[in-house]
């Protein structure tokens, strides 16, 4: 029955559940929507105004109270829309920030915008509407646990990436300009990000994680095996414990776990979930 007594039929609608937002409608965006789906009401933003439709469609057809909305995650103005759009749906329980660019899909410039610029603007507007109990899972990469950190010159402007000249003081320092130097800097970052910002999240009873895929079958991940860093992907994986990649329902699996109360105690800190590519590589 509706607020106002009226009998409604033919819809997937739970004002009752809280709301989870999910950034990023690819492969692993998608996968980390239809688990949170099961216990949320959805609000999905992703880039793409002309994928958007068919993936509200294909949440609501799995039962799913899914709002699908387009957000420009390096747009201010767009993310604080998304904001909005957020506060009408309810109280904000879960973030699963998802959405980044491959070093395939962008050049230098490009990426640490999606990547870090981005991930910062979903941070502090989350922040603004976090509750007691509020968590966000903020998706890095085993990219990001650099074998070399980078200095601490470099990293001190990583930490801003909101600051006028980020871009410009960055380039500053860096000689190797390229995208698979920017997503492993972002991704680093990120990193840092979800650890820094522990403590602004925690005066909220908040939580903030970030979580560390290696190598996972997605679209994103096809086009890497296809791309001119396809020799730095296949050695990665020959280092893989487990010989494959892994799955988007086991990273579905991490981001619900880190999300969850079973997490609680979880915060400022990262779940690396790369089939033990790391350890292998640091102790072999
Ligand atoms: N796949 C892997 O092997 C792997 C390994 C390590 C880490 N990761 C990380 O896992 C995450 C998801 O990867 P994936 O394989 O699922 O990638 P994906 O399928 O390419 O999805 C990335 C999504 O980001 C969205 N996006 C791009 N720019 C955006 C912007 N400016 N504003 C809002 N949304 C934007 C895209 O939206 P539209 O589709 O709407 O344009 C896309 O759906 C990424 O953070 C990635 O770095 C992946």
């Amino acid at each position: 029955m509706a607020a106002g007594g009226e009998l409604t039929t033919g819809t997937s609608e739970r004002p009752d559940l809280p709301v989870a937002l999910v950034i990023g409608g690819g492969g692993m965006g998608m996968s980390a929507a239809r688990r949170l789906g099961q216990s949320h009401r959805l609000v999905l933003a992703s880039l793409s105004a002309a994928k958007n439709p068919a993936r509200e469609v294909a949440l609501r057809e799995d039962g799913i109270d899914a709002v699908v909305t387009r957000c420009d995650i390096t747009d201010p103005a767009s993310v604080a829309e998304l904001g909005e759009l957020l506060a009408a749906r309810g109280r904000l329980r879960t973030v699963a920030h998802v959405a980044a660019l491959s070093p395939s899909m962008g050049d230098w410039r490009t990426l640490l915008g999606v990547n870090l610029v981005g991930a910062r603007l979903i941070e502090r507007m989350s922040l603004e509407r976090a509750a007691p109990g509020t968590a966000a899972v903020f998706v890095s990469s085993s990219a990001g646990h650099l074998a070399q950190p980078p200095s601490a010159e470099i990293t001190a402007v990583l930490d801003d990436p909101l600051a006028p000249d980020f871009v410009e003081r960055l380039e500053s320092l860096v000689t190797e300009q390229t995208s698979l130097q920017a997503y492993r800097l972002t991704k680093f970052a990120v990193l840092r990000m979800c650890r820094k910002r522990a403590a602004a999240w925690g005066e909220k009873g908040a939580r903030i994680v970030s979580m560390s895929p290696g190598p996972i079958a997605t679209p994103m991940g096809a086009l890497e095996s296809a791309g001119p860093h396809r020799e730095v992907k296949l050695n990665m994986l020959r280092r893989a414990p487990l010989g494959r990649e892994g799955t988007m329902v086991e990273t579905a699996d991490a981001i619900e776990f880190l999300a969850s109360d079973r997490a609680s105690y979880i915060t400022g800190t990262d779940l690396l979930v790369d089939g033990g590519i790391l350890a292998t590589t640091r102790f072999s």
